[in-house]
């Protein structure tokens, strides 16, 4: 059983200065648009999301999408499943996917690509976290650059524990 005080990586109060800096750009880039739709990345982004939102003043619409990659354990399977595929109309939006961490990479992209299938006007994408393993991958706004270690908590899970921890912290097996 994972120990819930391993060490803290980022604090609830660092994470929470730094959503609303998120929030303040965020608000500024989507200011024009009328069909401003954000789609947070459940679970692992619910949290993130939540707060997020609240930090973008506009008139927007939600529509989470359901997705899993790392089964019940702590490297990713490779493969995304979206078992509810999108749940609602996003035909003409300005779609800003919100997820907690980008790793490989592979979620984003699958994601990116269903929803300009499903007719979406434009596509940015918005991480907490992006891990040393992304490489040269990037999403359009990015709360913090993260060393390479499986980490809990703020909606990041380990088989499906951790996600209420308020602070995120580097998983102590690791
Ligand atoms: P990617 O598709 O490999 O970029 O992985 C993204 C997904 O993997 C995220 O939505 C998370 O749910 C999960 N994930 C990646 N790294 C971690 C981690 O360190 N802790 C918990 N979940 C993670
Ligand atoms: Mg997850």
């Amino acid at each position: 059983m994972t120990d819930p005080s391993s060490d803290i990586l980022l604090s609830r109060k660092t994470i929470a200065e730094r959503i609303r800096e998120l929030g303040l750009r965020i608000t500024a880039d989507f200011k024009e648009s009328d069909s401003l739709c954000l789609v947070p990345v459940m679970d692992g982004g619910m949290i993130f999301a939540a707060d997020l939102m609240r930090e973008i003043p506009l008139p927007l619409r939600v529509i989470p999408i359901k997705a899993s990659s790392y089964g019940d354990g702590t490297t990713s399977s490779g493969t995304v499943k979206l078992p509810g595929g999108i749940p609602g109309d996003i035909r003409g939006c300005s779609i800003l996917i919100i997820d907690d961490i980008l790793d490989t990479g592979k979620t984003l992209e699958t994601l990116r690509k269903i929803v300009m299938d499903a007719g979406a006007d434009s596509v940015r994408t918005c991480v907490l976290l992006r891990k040393e393993s992304a490489g040269h991958l990037l999403a359009d706004y990015i709360g913090f650059e993260i060393p390479d270690r499986f980490v809990i908590g703020y909606g990041l899970d380990l088989a499906g524990v951790h996600r209420n921890l308020p602070d995120i912290r580097v998983l102590k097996e690791d």
